[in-house]
C-alpha cells in the first residue's frame, strides 16, 4: 500500500474526453441507460521526453459506464482523473509491443457496447468497484467527486 503525498498528476498528453447518455443498456443492467465516454488524443510531442514524437492509435476510443448511481460516480471521478492526466499514458503498449504511444494507465475501461471480443465487455459485476479501487490507487476518492461537482 503505497502513501501519496499531495495531488498525483500523470503525463496523460492534451486531448479531449466526452460523454453521453444513450438510450440503450448495457447486459448486466438492464434497469439503465448507457454513459458512452470518448477520448481523443491526437499524437504529439512527449513533454517528460522532451522532443520525442508519440503516437496514439485506435482514437477516438468509446467506453462505457451503466448509467447508474454508482456509474454516475465512476463518471466523476474519471472525469477528476482525467484533469489529473491520470487516464492515459504514454509508454509501451502491453498489446503491439509498440514503444512512445498512448497507453491506458492502470484504470480499467469497458470498450465494448454489447460483445465481449476483447474481453473488455459486459456484463461484469465487479466492474464499477475494481474502477473506483483502481482510482483509489491513484489517489482519487470519492471526496475528489464532490468537491468538484
Ligand atoms: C469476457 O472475456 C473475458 C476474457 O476472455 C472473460 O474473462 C470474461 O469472463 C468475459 N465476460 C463475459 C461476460 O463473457
Amino acid at each position: 500500500c503505497k502513501t501519496i503525498y499531495g495531488v498525483k498528476t500523470g503525463n496523460q498528453p492534451a486531448g479531449k474526453m466526452e460523454y453521453h447518455v444513450i438510450p440503450h443498456s448495457l447486459p448486466g443492467h438492464p434497469d439503465c441507460k448507457t454513459i458512452r465516454i470518448i477520448y481523443n488524443i491526437p499524437p504529439g510531442i512527449q513533454h517528460p521526453n522532451p522532443g520525442k514524437p508519440f503516437t496514439a492509435r485506435g482514437f477516438p476510443r468509446h467506453c462505457y459506464l451503466p448509467d447508474s448511481d454508482k456509474g454516475r460516480k465512476v463518471l466523476r471521478l474519471l472525469l477528476v482523473a482525467w484533469d489529473r492526466r491520470l487516464i492515459f499514458s504514454v509508454g509501451t503498449s502491453s498489446t503491439t509491443g509498440e514503444s512512445d504511444t498512448v497507453i491506458w494507465n492502470e484504470v480499467h475501461h469497458k470498450t465494448e457496447f454489447g460483445s465481449n471480443l476483447t474481453g473488455h465487455g459486459f456484463p461484469d459485476p465487479g466492474h464499477l468497484d475494481n474502477v473506483l479501487e483502481e482510482l483509489r490507487a491513484q489517489g482519487i476518492t470519492e471526496d475528489d467527486g464532490l468537491m468538484e461537482k
